[in-house]
This record gives structure tokens, C-alpha cells and sequence, in this order.
């Protein structure tokens, strides 16, 4: 695909946003991704070249970082948690029981380009675990039945919320939103509830406080 004028535009844009142009790499990477649901060869160059890196650093910052796909993600990319607390609470039931689902494996696209099957790494979630993300947007406390469930209605074209409340878009427009978090969406939902601030809670009951910390290495 070419690069359109207005897309150039959007990467002039996250260069002007840092000091130095190298800082835009990771947005200007999201950004190219949000065009095609992956991060081509194109791309990359154009981005290194705007960014004032060689293509081979664009290239190692693309192909270390999971979260950049180096073949097509098609529309929406499943990610299921499968590390300790997820994993010990159905994690691994859940990937199972949506690989069998949609027919594929990890880091597999659906031959009809609907889905994008991953196996994914702690999501900093674990209080809901196990947790799925669509598009990364969270489904907290999933089971194999409501996971299938989800992929059954987002294929319907059924719209479907986050349990954390925003609506699932597709793959290509959260990239977008990873490139400009300034989409007008983050006050949607309700990011912190009473089960993650349990902790917390109970801190303040207990009169419990963080040691203090010793004089010198502050800050
Ligand atoms: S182990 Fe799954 S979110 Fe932390």
C-alpha cells in the first residue's frame, strides 16, 4: 500500500513531539501498523528514514516488541494470558478452547483474515484473571464458554464491550490509538474497580504503610 500524503503528515506530527526524532519510533511503528494491520518492510524504512535511524534499528525496535506484527493481524487480535495467575485459574483452557474455535494456533491469522490467535504475556490484569483482550481492550474473568461466546458475537457483528466497558473497534483503529492516545476515548469505562483497589483498601484498615525510603535514595 502507499503511503498516503495524510499518513506522512500524522509521522511529521509525532516527530515534532519529542526532542529528538528517534523518540517518535514506537508511535510512528503503531502508527503504520494502524494502516494495514502490520508493520511492512515500507514502513519501516519510511519510519526509520523520518526517524533518523538506520532501517535496521526500525527493524530490531519492530521485530523485538511483540505488540508489532510482522505479517498481517487481520481484524481483530485475541490475546490470551497464559502466564502464572491466569494460567493457574484457566488461562490455558481458555487459548484452548479458542484455538479449537477459530482453528488456528498461536501467532495464527483465520483464513478469512477475522482473527488473530496469540498467546500473551502477564497484562499487569492478574486480579481478574484469567483475562483475554481484544484488540487490547480487556475481558476480565473469562471462561472458555464466555471467551467463545465473544469471538461467536464479534464474528455476528455484534457489538461487544470490554467488561471494562469500551466498545471493541477492531486491531487497526486501537494501533491508531496507540499512536495518538488523544482519541477522545480514555474517560470511557471504568479502568480501576472495588476488586482491584482491595488491597488497598485493607492497607488503610490495617494502618499499613510503604517502608520509608532510606535517606539518599529518594526519587
Ligand atoms: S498473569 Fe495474566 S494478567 Fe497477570
Amino acid at each position: 500500500m502507499a503511503i498516503s500524503e495524510s499518513t506522512r503528515e500524522q509521522l511529521d506530527e509525532l516527530v515534532a513531539r519529542y526532542p529528538r526524532p528517534r523518540s517518535a519510533l514506537m508511535p510512528m511503528l503503531h502508527l503504520v501498523q494502524s494502516l494495514e494491520g502490520e508493520v511492512t518492510p515500507e514502513g519501516i524504512a519510511l519510519c526509520a528514514d523520518m526517524a533518523g535511524v538506520s532501517a535496521a534499528e526500525a527493524t530490531a525496535v519492530a521485530s523485538f516488541y511483540t505488540m508489532y506484527k510482522r505479517r498481517p493481524v487481520g481484524r481483530h487480535h485475541i490475546g490470551v494470558c497464559i502466564n502464572t495467575m491466569c494460567g493457574l485459574l484457566g488461562g490455558d483452557a481458555v487459548y484452548d478452547a479458542l484455538s479449537e474455535r477459530l482453528g488456528v494456533g498461536h501467532d495464527q491469522a483465520t483464513p478469512d483474515g477475522e482473527f488473530w490467535l496469540e498467546r500473551i504475556e502477564c497484562q499487569a490484569a492478574c486480579t481478574h484473571a484469567p483475562v483475554m483482550t481484544v484488540d487490547w481492550e480487556f475481558m476480565d474473568d473469562v471462561t472458555p464458554a464466555s471467551a467463545v461466546d465473544i469471538v461467536d458475537r464479534l464474528q455476528r457483528g455484534e457489538t461487544v464491550h470490554s467488561t471494562r466497558g469500551p466498545a471493541i473497534r477492531d486491531f487497526r483503529a486501537t494501533e491508531h490509538s496507540l499512536a495518538f492516545p488523544e482519541d477522545g476515548l480514555a474517560a470511557e469505562g471504568t479502568p480501576v474497580d472495588d476488586k482491584m483497589l482491595a488491597g488497598l483498601r485493607l492497607a488503610k484498615e490495617r494502618g499499613m504503610s510503604a517502608p520509608a525510603v532510606p535517606a539518599g535514595q529518594e526519587g
